[in-house]
């Protein structure tokens, strides 16, 4: 899609499962990520043309330890271990914001968790 919400649940999944168990959440669920390094979502966004655009990304995470993600922008590492630090709760979601870099016309966005952790719980994307 263009620009605009991105639910993650509508995304490419690799080691993780759409749920909607945790209220709060956007769109119809969110990406429960398995608790493994690796695991992702990966979305495909079109931009008009090429700049640097703002990306936010919607999350839970209900534990006290951090669940780090790479954040990947056609196939470029933008941010290393990007902390997704707990947020009191499932149901507490946060957003964290960074700016990244767009090709004119489709780019791919992925989040890609780093530790046995996994990710935390991921709503949507915005750009
Ligand atoms: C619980 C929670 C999940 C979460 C998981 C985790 O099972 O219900 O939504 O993804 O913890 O620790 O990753
Ligand atoms: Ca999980
Ligand atoms: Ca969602």
């Amino acid at each position: 899609g263009g620009p605009g919400d991105h639910q993650a649940e509508d995304a490419t999944i690799s080691q993780g499962v759409v749920e909607s168990n945790h209220a709060g959440f956007t769109g119809s669920g969110f990406v429960n990520y398995t608790n493994v390094a690796g695991s992702y979502v990966e979305f495909t966004v079109n931009a008009a043309q090429a700049g640097n655009a703002t990306l936010t990304l919607r999350y839970a995470n209900g534990t006290t330890t951090d669940r780090p993600m790479d954040i990947v922008v056609n196939g470029a590492v933008v941010s290393a271990a990007r902390s997704f630090a707990g947020t009191g709760a499932w149901t507490s979601w946060a957003t964290t914001t960074l700016t990244v870099p767009l090709n004119a016309g489709a780019n791919t966005i992925r989040a890609t968790a780093t530790t046995a952790n996994g990710g935390p719980n991921l709503d949507k994307i915005t750009i």
